[in-house]
């Protein structure tokens, strides 16, 4: 695969295909009510990218059925919607959508809380969204790639929660995945430099109990093992001379 450094115009198309991703998410995040199923939510998300000209970077990718992720509860990831995944008030679900503009890719995932939910979720999701950002304060030229990691683990780990290490961020561009691997734990200072140019997708998936994580045998929908809450934020954000700017946002 190997790092590609972006140009200031290539980091500009990589915006516009990350505001068209937040634009679709936002939709489905609005749309997360209950009674809703995690098919009315993909829907959604096919109706907008059309509206949009975008393409899905998710739909086909390895086979994967669908362009958006729908991730309830005990689900860390890669959770296919389906008509009989109906959401209910306290549900957490991590939507997570890419999509292709003018040939460069956007990533973007949040978890949102259906109606209202318990304490516990609360703080895990709000303990996750600031994991990321975190992270994302480390994504700056002269530190490391282990400074992410290691400052999402560390955010993690001392409020009691596990961070995932079976799925990791990624590099991106045009596309989707493009080295390099961007782990949530890790130690500062270690690993390869980060330049400007660089344009990575941070994505801390987050559990309430153990760390391990199972895959369905659907072969795509990874649950927690002891079945507790997990949530999951990204957000591609490119290192820049003036530090990081996510460029995943409206
Ligand atoms: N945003 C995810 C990732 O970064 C989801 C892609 S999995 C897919 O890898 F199969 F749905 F494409
Ligand atoms: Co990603």
């Amino acid at each position: 695969m190997g790092i590609y450094l972006k140009s200031r115009d290539e980091i500009e198309k990589l915006r516009r295909a990350n505001v068209a991703t937040a634009t679709v998410l936002e939709a489905c995040a609005q749309a997360a009510k209950p009674g809703a199923s995690t098919w009315d939510l993909n829907q959604i998300a096919v109706a907008k990218l059309k509206e949009l000209g975008a393409k899905s970077a998710f739909l086909g990718y390895h086979g994967y059925p669908a362009v958006l992720c729908t991730s309830v509860n005990d689900v860390v990831v890669h959770g296919i919607p389906r008509k009989d995944v109906v959401l209910k008030e306290g549900d957490i679900i991590g939507i997570d959508f890419g999509c292709f503009v003018e040939g460069f890719c956007g990533d973007h995932a949040r978890t949102i809380m259906v109606g209202k939910v318990s304490p516990e979720a609360q703080k895990l999701v709000d303990a996750t969204r600031d994991a990321l950002a975190a992270g994302i304060a480390q994504a700056r030229s002269g530190n490391r790639i282990q400074d992410i990691g290691a400052a999402v683990q560390q955010y993690v780990e001392a409020r009691g929660y596990s961070v995932v290490k079976q799925f990791i961020g990624h590099g991106i561009g045009k596309a989707m995945h493009e080295d390099p691997p961007v782990p949530n734990y890790g130690t500062a200072g270690k690993g390869q430099r980060l330049n400007v140019g660089l344009v990575l997708a941070i994505e801390p998936m987050v559990n309430a109990g153990t760390h391990e994580v199972e895959v369905l045998a659907d072969n795509w929908t990874a649950v927690t093992k002891d079945h507790k809450l997990s949530a999951h934020f990204e957000h591609s954000v490119a290192i820049t001379e003036d530090g990081p700017v996510v460029l995943s946002q409206l």
